[in-house]
């Protein structure tokens, strides 16, 4: 069956001269079973008229921000939608989007989009080697939209270079490897814990660490969008939690080893982003210790072992773990990994404050005798589909 049978991809068109391959592009989704809504901009429809979409997808075709107010379309098509294909996407609209500029129906819908979005950039050469573009495009790229690279021959101003539309082949191509990988978890039960856990002395006093929570909580949206089952364990934090995952809150390192272990027998993939208290103090005094002249003692006592326990009884699933480091990283994520018997390990560099609350982190993920596959620098949204595709093809592969 084809990847593409009932699925629902929004094409936006916006105004260059490879406009009219986007019909061709429309049909050959339509022959292959796909669902598709166009949207284009004003400058689009000065190249192909929004007729010819209609015909063809057997559909309306949307183009003003201002008709059909009621069912808010720029944000109706994005949800609807598996995927969004911007063909041809031009100079300007890859700027617009860098830049979060929502002035149209296809710039507010791309902007409100939570799928996949896949750019096929078409341009005159020297548009798309202007470092203003290529510096649109590293930055889209980094916040995690997908490129299909333009090809170099002949371009429509009779000049020759890089620019033309990739091949129809192509776009579907990357069309296809973006859906498959939506399904990719369908079925699989995925269990995230994350954020800090804080480790009470009175009623209003705690020791904790500054983790928000964001890389578990980007796990978890990106698990949701592949098909999954997700529970996220989540400590106390501010940040809201994804839509579709069952969380379960908890405050202290024991609440969560309470949470998470009934829950890991369960679960086919594990992934422990939680930055756990180690130690708590001893004593816990049920009202609020009063502040007199005298300094104060905390005995602390270690907290149990969430991700140990979790290695120690887990049976068929995958566990990766996460490891803060400030120092001799890798060495110290190995020995962490044998040590609680996970299949994988995350390390970031936390040394001078990086990752706890930033908003971008740099991953390298370990696994096996001596495997390993650098993630880069990226949000950590960006992060989390890289760690969820290295998992996936690497570690469960290997
Ligand atoms: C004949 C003609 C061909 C054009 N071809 C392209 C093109 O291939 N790529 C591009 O980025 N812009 C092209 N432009 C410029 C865009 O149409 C212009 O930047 C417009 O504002 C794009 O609007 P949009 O991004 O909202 O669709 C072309 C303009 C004209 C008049």
């Amino acid at each position: 069956m084809s990847a593409f049978a009932g699925k629902r991809i929004l094409l936006c068109v916006s105004g260059g001269i490879a406009a009219y391959k986007a019909a061709a592009l429309t049909s050959a989704l339509v022959q292959r079973g796909a669902i598709v809504d166009v949207a284009m901009t004003e400058a689009a429809e000065e190249f192909v008229g929004p007729l010819t979409f209609a015909a063809l997808t057997g559909r309306q075709v949307y183009s003003s921000l201002w008709d059909a107010p009621e069912s808010i379309p720029h944000i109706r098509l994005v949800r609807e939608a598996q995927v969004a294909l911007v063909a041809p996407a031009t100079a300007d609209i890859i700027a617009k989007l860098a830049q979060g500029i929502a002035g149209d129906l296809v710039t507010s819908a791309l902007l409100a989009a939570r799928i996949p979005v896949l750019l096929a950039p078409a341009m005159n050469d020297a548009m798309y080697n202007d470092p203003a573009t290529q510096s649109n495009l590293r930055t889209l790229r980094e916040r995690g939209y997908e490129i299909v690279e333009p090809e170099s021959g002949f371009l429509a101003e009779r000049e020759t270079g890089i620019g033309r539309l990739a091949s129809e082949d192509a776009i579907l191509q990357a069309l296809e490897t973006i859906l498959t990988r939506t399904q990719s978890l369908k079925g699989k039960r995925v269990l995230i814990t994350g954020g800090p856990t804080r480790e009470a002395f009175d009623p209003v006093r705690f020791v904790s660490n500054p983790s928000t929570g964001a890389t578990g909580i980007a796990l978890a949206r990106e698990a949701v969008l592949r098909g999954a089952d997700v529970t996220l364990i989540l400590g106390p934090t501010h940040l809201p939690p994804p839509a579709g995952v069952e969380v379960v809150a908890v405050v202290s390192a024991q609440d969560m080893y309470d949470a998470a272990l009934g829950r890991a027998q369960e679960a086919d993939l594990i992934i422990a982003t939680a930055a756990v208290a180690d130690w708590r103090p001893e004593k816990t005094s049920a009202q609020k210790t009063k502040k007199g002249e005298d300094d104060l003692d905390v005995r602390m006592v270690r907290t149990p072992d969430v991700l140990a326990a979790i290695g120690e009884r887990k049976n068929s699933a995958v566990l990766v773990g996460f490891a803060a480091e400030t120092e001799n990283h890798e060495t110290n994520a190995r020995a962490k990994m044998a040590r609680k018997h996970l299949d994988a390990i995350a390390v970031n560099d936390v040394s001078g404050g990086r990752a706890f609350g930033a908003q971008t982190n740099a991953l390298t993920v370990l696994w096996g005798a001596g495997e390993r596959r650098d993630l880069g620098v990226a949000s950590k949204e960006v992060l989390a589909a890289r760690l969820l595709d290295c998992i996936k093809n690497d570690v469960i592969s290997d």
